[in-house]
């Protein structure tokens, strides 16, 4: 059985860990596993290669991908089809072993599906926005490293305080990732898109919050609309300096978690056993705090917004 290993969209820790899994799993049968560089553009083109086993185990607990990705709609083309079947049976190629988030769910899983691809996708995105599992793989990690980040902003407002402390994540137009954060972190408030909130209020919250803390901590999500003018208007408003970390990708790259180390294995070895066991289509997904696989497409939709209760209870609603 031959497989080649695809990142497509943004990558997320844990990637290294399951493909270091999933080659450890085929090759001393004398299974085959290439992995396309460039995501599908890559693939299309033929670039593929076998993967390199103590590479991809020497790098298995960082961030990034040893396979490059790319968010490149390469399976548009008009010859897509063809060039894709063609390059897989070149190179002998009975499954692709997938890793995308939700864009890579929504658009590429159907149209591989309908070529009669054989295809298992890995859900992966530190965003946790994928409507059909509870996690994707990286989500941990980057919850982990903004919770590194925010143990130093407090270390530094406890001995200089004062101030309002803004931590802004990624998270593309969610604000599941920003929730995780400050829920975890004990933040004093979380904005996040789907919830825009009052500057009034806002300013009011945050001069109460310095005043019985010493200082205060927002963890805002990228999509929050007007960051900028916020920057400007809350120490306006509050009298209070504003101090800004934007974790920026330094948060999709970070070292793999405890968590993401064990979903990345548990999702290649649940992979490698559908393939071998003559399945063809899936994904694997999360329900209940359960790993499993999901046989055939997954529905197209969007995931709710972040828990309405839990965002209340984090800024005192
Ligand atoms: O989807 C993962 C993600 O890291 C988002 O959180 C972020 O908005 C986006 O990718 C950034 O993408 P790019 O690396 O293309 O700027």
């Amino acid at each position: 059985m031959n497989t080649a290993i695809i990142v497509s969209g943004g990558d997320a820790p844990g990637i290294n860990a399951a493909i270091d899994c999933f080659t450890r799993l085929a090759t001393p049968g004398g299974d085959r596993v290439l992995g396309a560089q460039a995501g599908f553009t890559g693939l299309l083109a033929g670039q593929l290669a076998e993967i390199d086993r103590s590479l991809v185990s020497l790098l298995a607990g960082r961030g990034g991908s040893i396979l490059q990705s790319s968010r490149a709609p390469a399976l548009q083309e008009p010859d897509a089809r063809d060039r894709l079947l063609n390059v897989m049976s070149f190179h002998e190629i009975d499954n692709l072993l997938l890793f995308g988030g939700d864009g890579t769910i929504q658009h590429i899983a159907p149209l591989l599906a309908s070529w009669g691809v054989s295809c298992i996708i890995l859900p992966t995105t530190i965003d946790n926005d994928v409507a059909a599992t509870e996690y994707t793989l990286g989500h941990d990690s980057a919850c982990n490293f903004a919770l590194q980040a925010v143990a130093g902003i407090r270390a530094t407002a406890h001995a200089l305080p004062g101030r309002i402390f803004m931590l802004q994540t990624l998270g593309a137009p969610s604000g599941h990732l920003a929730l995780a954060i400050a829920y975890a972190s004990g933040a004093h408030l979380a904005l996040l898109p789907e919830y825009p909130l009052e500057i009034d209020w806002l300013a009011q919250r945050l001069t109460q919050v310095v005043a019985d803390d010493g200082c205060a901590l927002i963890v805002i999500s990228e999509a929050y609309p007007g960051i900028n003018s916020l920057l400007s208007e809350i120490p306006r408003r509050t009298g209070i300096r504003v101090r800004y970390t934007d974790l920026g990708h330094a948060q999709r790259g970070a070292d793999v978690s405890h968590r993401d180390g064990c979903v990345a294995r548990d999702m290649s070895r649940l992979a490698w056993r559908a393939f071998k066991d003559g399945i063809h289509n899936g994904a694997l997904i999360m329900r209940d705090g359960a790993l499993r696989l999901h046989q055939g497409s997954l529905p197209s939709e969007k995931k709710p917004p972040p828990d309405r209760r839990l965002y209340e209870f984090v800024n005192q609603l």
